[in-house]
């Protein structure tokens, strides 16, 4: 049975990206905000009209029947574990987890509790990648077989605390060797392909990279490229890299029997699209050109996000923020999984932890669990 109202609490600063979503949905009230960091957790109670403030969890988790946890990514698991035991449903930051141990733990923490669980994977609400989610269900790319995701921003300043001590990021994100952040890049093509085929699943991971190049005090190769072999065999490749000289962004594409999306490089300038038949084309026939993707986001994004068009617009990541929090209270209230559930958050996850294997033995395919 659905729940008519619901009492979030916030778990780690960041996760007050996710307070416009939760705002927009009648029932649903944000009644409390914990930082470690005491006058964190004031500024940012204060700075959203957010009544409680607490500096530890376990203190908040009685007020409260969902918790957002946004505090470093090696805290996610024993957080999530907590408040699930505690009967409490749970929105978490990426990644999911950081080793298959935590995996296993996580998932079985979600089944025994009866709570809804989901990774707040926002890349995946961006308009432009629901538009291409919505015109791929709509079967205008005929199958898709390859994409591509792409998460290029040099963080180097989040590695040290000014005093020059490292912070978690020098240790979880470029301490690791291999793609340690990889859902940004993957949950957007891995959702393209699910539209077309809901079976389909990563399979198994091959990972190489560029070596150490601008920064030699972590082991973290620059950029790496991962390899994703889907159970139905299609193929994504991903690049991250959270350290290079550059102000490279974002970028995916899509290719399909019937046509390719490819995305601006850091945004929506530049995205572009082609549709049409499958045949051969020689040189003498009209060339393929592409079109400009912004008529068809306009036509394409599907309704129940347009119609929030403005108001996630003005919060984080291209409004992705905003729904990550909205569909997570909307299925509580509803009593139904939510998009990114507890397996497609580990299964996503596990690439990155499959690769952080690859590259450790020159790139080896290493298979991904189904969490089934
Ligand atoms: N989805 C996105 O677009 C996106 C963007 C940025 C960060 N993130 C994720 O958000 C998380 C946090 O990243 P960040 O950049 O905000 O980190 P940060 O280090 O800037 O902030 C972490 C906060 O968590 C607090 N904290 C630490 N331990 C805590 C505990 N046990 N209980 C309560 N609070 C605690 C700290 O005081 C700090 O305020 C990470 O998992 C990161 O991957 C996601």
């Amino acid at each position: 049975m659905g729940m008519t109202r619901l009492k979030v609490g916030i778990v780690g600063k960041r996760g007050a990206a996710a307070i416009a979503g939760f705002r927009a949905v009648p029932g649903v009230e944000v009644v409390a905000m914990c930082d470690a960091h005491r006058p964190t957790a004031e500024a940012e109670a204060q700075a959203h009209g957010i009544g409680a403030t607490f500096t530890e969890m376990s203190a908040m988790l009685p007020h409260v029947d969902a918790v957002v946890i946004g505090t470093p990514m090696q805290l996610h698991v024993s957080q999530a574990i907590e408040a699930l035991d505690a009967k409490k449903h749970v929105l978490s930051e990426v990644t999911a987890a950081v080793s298959f141990e935590e995996c296993d733990a996580l998932l079985a923490t979600v089944r025994r509790s009866g709570q809804r669980y989901m990774m707040s994977e926002n890349y995946c609400y961006f308009p432009e990648n629901l538009a291409v989610r919505e015109m791929v269900r709509e079967g205008l790319f005929g199958e898709p077989y390859f994409g591509e995701g792409e998460y290029i921003h040099d963080v180097r300043f989040l590695h040290f605390n000014t005093d020059g001590s490292p912070t978690w990021r020098a240790k979880w994100q470029v301490g690791i060797n291999g793609n340690t952040y990889c859902t940004h890049e993957l949950g957007p093509v891995m959702q393209w392909f699910s539209a077309y085929d809901p079976e389909d699943r990563p399979a198994t991971v091959t990972c190489l990279g560029t070596g150490v190049r601008t920064d030699p005090r972590h082991p973290h190769e620059d950029s790496t490229i991962t390899l994703v072999k889907t159970v139905k065999g299609r193929l994504i490749k991903l690049r991250l890299d959270m350290m290079s000289n550059t102000p490279g962004m974002t970028f995916y594409s899509l290719q399909g029997i019937h046509g390719t999306f490819e995305s601006g490089r850091g945004g929506s300038v530049g995205s572009r699209i082609w549709l049409g038949e499958n045949k051969s084309v020689s040189w003498n026939d009209e060339p393929r050109k592409w079109e400009p993707f912004a008529p068809y986001l306009d036509r394409h994004l599907p309704t129940d996000y347009a119609k929030y068009r403005s108001a996630a617009g003005g919060s984080g990541h291209m409004g992705g923020d905003f729904h990550c929090s909205r569909i997570f209270a909307e299925s509580i209230l509803a009593d139904r999984e939510p998009d990114i559930d507890v397996v497609t958050s580990l299964r996503w996850t596990a690439v990155g932890l499959a690769s952080q294997q690859s590259i450790a033995q020159g790139g080896v395919p290493v298979a991904v669990p189904s969490y089934d």
